[in-house]
């Protein structure tokens, strides 16, 4: 077995336990693991896209439980090119998780590659981008309020190179549509289709606002070039 065979194997093991088992200690709340963490079928998609998109460079916001950062982990090892980075940010990882999903991260080995940022997204992605980080690709499954998703994707597109690809789960709540709408509508971001075929409404938050129902996860490919467009062609819907 080769040092990358074995370094897969780890993570896949890891992956494999916390959805059969869950993680080793959760927050006091009935059901907690299940409804906060991506669902297992998703995280092979997302996987299977970063992998797709042979992504070496990705920033994630919202640990949590670490399932889809596990995922992402998997497809950089899966990837292996020359300089993987996985940038995770979650402000509450200690506070309210007791650090589970970072524990995980450590026993899949991924905190070689993986860096997680304790401040809450607006504040950690500005300073990444005056770093001058360029990602290949993000997830997307923080704070689930409007402007504070908004904010997210508003760095995400300066720090996600052009052509790159940006995913955000929970698109099924109006919050969250409604900020990646905008950035669709008028910053040339362009749905992939099919890249979530499973992820499918399966829970009665997936009606919509007009009651149609949306998909959990959504993936976007940014414009290449990027380009700034002028006030007065703003699109509110
Ligand atoms: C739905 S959970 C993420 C689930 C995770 N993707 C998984 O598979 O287990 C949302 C996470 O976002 C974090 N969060 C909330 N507000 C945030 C903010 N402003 N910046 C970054 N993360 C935030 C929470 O602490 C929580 O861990």
């Amino acid at each position: 077995m080769t040092d990358t065979d074995e370094r897969l194997t780890r993570i896949q093991e890891v992956r494999r336990r916390l959805a059969q088992e869950g993680p080793p200690r959760a927050r006091d709340r009935e059901g907690d693991f299940e409804t906060v963490t991506v669902p297992e079928r998703h995280c092979d998609e997302l996987r299977d896209l970063m992998v797709a998109e042979r992504a070496e460079k990705v920033v994630e916001v919202g640990l949590a439980y670490a399932s889809s950062a596990l995922a992402i982990g998997e497809a950089l090892a899966i990837v292996n090119r020359p300089l993987p980075r996985h940038i995770v940010i979650d402000p509450y990882q200690g506070r309210e998780y007791a650090d589970a999903g970072w524990d995980l991260m450590c026993s899949a080995g991924l905190d070689e590659i993986a860096t997680l940022m304790l401040d809450p997204s607006s504040v950690a992605l500005p300073r990444l981008l005056t770093e001058g980080f360029v990602a290949d690709a993000a997830f997307v499954d923080g704070s689930h309020r409007f402007h504070e998703v908004f904010v997210d994707l508003y760095f995400l597109r300066k720090i996600v190179r052009p052509g790159g690809l940006i995913v955000v789960d929970d698109d099924w709540w109006p919050s969250v549509h409604t900020a990646a709408c905008y950035y669709e509508r008028n910053l040339g971001w362009t749905v992939i289709p099919d890249a979530f075929p499973d992820a499918f409404p399966d829970k009665a938050i997936g009606v919509g606002p007009q009651g149609g129902q949306r998909p959990r996860c959504k993936a976007f490919r940014l414009p290449d070039p990027s380009f700034e467009p002028s006030f007065e062609d703003f699109r509110a819907w």
